[in-house]
């Protein structure tokens, strides 16, 4: 099993699948790890598979199959929604340790397949829900524990991200299943499931074919009501995260901020969201060196536990289609 080798060698050996914008993140935390290094990449274009390895370590192979062979204990999986699946099989299958950005995929079925494939091969997961491991999150469960939630509301309000697929549903999944499932994630770790959606959306934006603003609600099985709102028609990263109103409290919290009040009266406080971002780095590094334990609730969820995120924020990009409320779980 590959995880012993794992546990008795000094660095553990990390590979990365697609080397943009959030695997250069992950790469310069990992470079301040010393039981970590790099020992090879790829991406499906070569030369930004070769640029990062001469920036971060390591060497750019030019397929899956390279990277296990050049003796991986875990990978990174840093590739855009529509192109999951296939890395993932062959290196859970490989026993390989995988490290997987959201979304999970495009929609549930290649997600579920994915997942079914990583329990089979008993391999770690953990999946980039890194809001778990944040300051505000564990706050806010504090603040929260005990009381009866009422009411959500969630929001992602920004710019259209600068990479090539985004504005293209067919290959980001929507802001929704995209940008929102980090929303959706926390609202299930501090409130619960959700039972039923409904969203809408307000069209593609100019050039694009996705969502330029989507609007949608959510009834928790708690008997909690609350929103979810996207939009990409700002300048900029406007805000991104969720108000939890329970009797007496209402509790905002951001990737790096946290409000609480009581509606006439608000304290905040700021953190910095590079801490939470590298405990996240830490936290998979440790699971890898690990005994298996299964992942703790407020830190990275494995694959099969970021599933049932992605299935509730699936379910309400589906209403957007469909108009008409959606299970959600
Ligand atoms: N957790 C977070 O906070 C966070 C932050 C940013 C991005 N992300 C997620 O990470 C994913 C990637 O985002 P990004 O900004 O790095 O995108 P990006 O476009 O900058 O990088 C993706 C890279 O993957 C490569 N690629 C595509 N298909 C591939 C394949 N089959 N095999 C190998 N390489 C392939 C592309 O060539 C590209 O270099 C997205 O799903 C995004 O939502 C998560």
């Amino acid at each position: 099993m590959a995880e012993n080798g794992v546990r008795s060698r000094v660095k553990c050996r990390i590979g990365f699948v697609g080397t943009g914008g959030v695997a250069t993140r992950h790469a310069r935390f990992v470079a301040t790890f010393d039981d970590a290094e790099i020992v090879a990449v790829i991406d499906l274009d070569h030369d930004r598979a070769a640029t990062f390895a001469h920036a971060h370590g390591g060497r750019a192979v030019p397929d899956v199959a390279a990277l296990i062979d050049a003796g991986v204990d875990a990978v990174y999986v840093c590739v855009p929604p529509y192109a999951h699946g296939e890395a993932e099989r062959a290196l859970a299958d490989a026993g390989v340790a995988l490290f997987v950005e959201k979304p999970l995929a495009l929609d549930v079925p290649t997600a579920q397949q994915i997942s079914d494939r990583i329990a089979a091969a008993g391999v770690v997961s953990r999946v980039g829900h890194h809001w778990r491991c944040a300051e505000p999150v564990r706050g806010a469960r504090d603040l929260l524990a005990g009381r009866t939630v009422r009411q959500v509301s969630g929001y992602w309000l920004d710019k259209v991200p600068p990479v090539p697929w985004w504005t293209d549903r067919a290959r980001s999944g929507g802001p929704l299943v995209e940008q929102a499932v980090h929303v959706l994630d926390l609202a299930r770790v501090l409130v619960g499931e959700v039972d039923e959606v409904y969203a809408l959306s307000a069209g593609p934006p100019q050039g694009g074919t996705t969502d330029v603003a989507t609007s949608g609600v959510l009834r928790f099985a708690c008997g909690a009501v609350g929103t979810v709102s996207t939009t990409c028609a700002l300048a900029g990263k406007l805000r991104a995260g969720l108000e939890i109103v329970a009797d007496g409290l209402v509790v905002g919290i951001g990737e790096d901020r946290l409000h609480v009040g009581d509606g006439i009266s608000t304290r905040r406080r700021r953190f910095d969201p590079a801490i939470a971002r590298r405990a996240a780095d830490r936290e998979f590094l440790d699971a890898v060196r690990g005994d298996g334990s299964p992942p703790a609730p407020l830190g990275l969820p494995d694959h099969a536990e970021a599933l049932r995120s992605h299935r509730l924020a699936c379910a309400l990009a589906t209403s957007v289609g469909t108009r008409v409320p959606e299970e959600a779980r």
